[in-house]
């Protein structure tokens, strides 16, 4: 017996790291999402994981991809998998963008730094937000990888202008214009909370914060939170305020097709529109010359009740033909997920909570994780459906 049991006995050795500890039990996206529900304030994960209204769009976006099962083919040499791609004209080894997330440090204090630093060692594109905690030059100074800039157009043009500016002289390669955004989606989760930004502290907080000691042990003893991009510029980015009272005082409603050419004079380099939603506003922006679009219902949070960008891509790819890039954004939690947009004509994919559920579970080492594995994913998956390269794909690789 005792022979036996020696024989199958395998003890792990003991990992220091409490983040790599929390990191061996995860398998996937959605192990990682349950270890940040764990460690974050209810307020702080929901903040991240929640939407508009009855999160109808947003549970659709996810699901939307599982109507579509591939048409393997098999006996087909898979010994070398390539997921390289172009995206906006460069090569990157994956067709795989991180979207902008406002706030990021709330997840964990090294917030966007830690993101992009992760995107910088896999290689690909990081979209900084307008709304970061790490501001344009803090980021550059951290990643010599792609990066991206975010545009909220506030109705100060001028502080617009400035920051694409800074964004320009810091080597960011592209503007990703939201479009989204006239005025923020009801997010009932942060109603119910009382959800700011920055988090106020009040007893409701202390006693969350009690609960989730880690978090509130980073968050104590790291810099304040503010919108690093914006901060000292009149009354932004100091006091706690909800995000919709911030957006629809400082957002400029009357953004308009008009406007396009503003940015196309300030910027010098792509330009990306994110948050289209229909074909004929994906034929519009083509028509402004723009470079990309993202479709977007912005991971649900704005419009309930908005299209899912899976089921857009097929319509709009056929509509604007090779010469515009499309994304692929929201929902994407796995590999196959990226295959199946980009079979359906996607030129790349964006994700949002997928980096920010590993950022919240284990930090810098989270977003890697997230990254690896959707790498091995999308490999794994064009080698199970008999097609050694993205550029194989097509809507021939699917069945609905
Ligand atoms: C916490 C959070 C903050 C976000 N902040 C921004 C932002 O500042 N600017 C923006 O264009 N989109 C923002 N988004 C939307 C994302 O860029 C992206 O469109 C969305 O997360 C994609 O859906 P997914 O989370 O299912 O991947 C945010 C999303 C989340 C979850």
């Amino acid at each position: 017996m005792f022979r036996t049991l020696r024989s199958v006995l395998r003890f792990r050795r003991f990992e220091f790291s409490a983040r790599k500890r929390r990191l061996a039990t995860a398998a996937n996206i959605q192990d990682l999402r349950s270890i940040a529900q764990r460690r974050l304030p209810g307020g702080v994960f929901d903040y991240i994981d929640g939407a508009a209204e009855d999160e109808v769009t947003l549970a659709r976006n996810a699901k939307r991809f599982g109507d579509y099962v591939f048409d393997p083919r098999v006996l087909v040499d898979v010994s070398s998998v390539d997921t390289k791609t172009q995206i906006l004209g460069k090569e990157r080894p994956l067709p795989l963008i991180l979207s902008p997330t406002g706030f990021t440090r709330i997840a964990d204090p090294e917030g966007e730094l830690a993101v992009a630093r992760a995107a910088a060692r896999a290689g690909l594109p990081y979209t900084l937000s307008t709304l970061a905690t790490r501001s344009i030059e803090e980021v550059a100074g951290v990643s010599g990888g792609p990066k991206w800039f975010q545009v909220y157009v506030w109705k100060d043009r001028g502080l617009v202008q400035e920051m694409i500016e800074r964004a320009q002289g810091a080597g960011y390669e592209a503007i990703v214009l939201t479009v989204d955004t006239a005025v923020l989606g009801r997010r009932e989760r942060d109603i119910r909370r009382g959800f700011s930004l920055p988090p106020k502290i009040g007893l409701d907080t202390i006693w969350d914060g009690i609960r989730n000691p880690g978090w509130t042990w980073d968050f104590l003893r790291s810099e304040p939170i503010a919108f690093a991009n914006v901060v000292g510029k009149g009354r932004l980015g100091g006091d706690p305020v909800s995000l919709s009272e911030f957006v629809n005082s400082q957002f400029d409603q009357a953004l308009s097709w008009a406007d396009i050419e503003w940015f196309q004079r300030v910027w010098k380099g792509p330009i990306v529109i994110k948050g289209i939603q229909s074909v004929e506003d994906a034929l519009t922006a083509q028509s402004h010359g723009i470079d990309a679009v993202a479709l977007s219902n912005h991971g649900g949070r704005q419009l309930d009740g908005a299209p899912s960008p899976v089921e857009l891509l097929k319509p709009v790819k056929q509509a604007v033909g090779a010469d515009l890039e499309v994304y692929c954004d929201g929902g994407i939690r796995r590999g196959s997920d990226i295959v199946k947009a980009m079979a359906l004509g996607a030129d790349a994919c964006m994700i949002g909570r997928a980096y920010l559920y590993g950022l919240g579970a284990a930090g810098e080492p989270g977003v890697d994780f997230v990254l690896e594995h959707l790498a091995q994913g999308v490999t794994r998956t064009l080698a199970l459906t008999g097609r050694p390269r993205l550029r194989d794909l097509d809507v021939g690789c699917l069945r609905q």
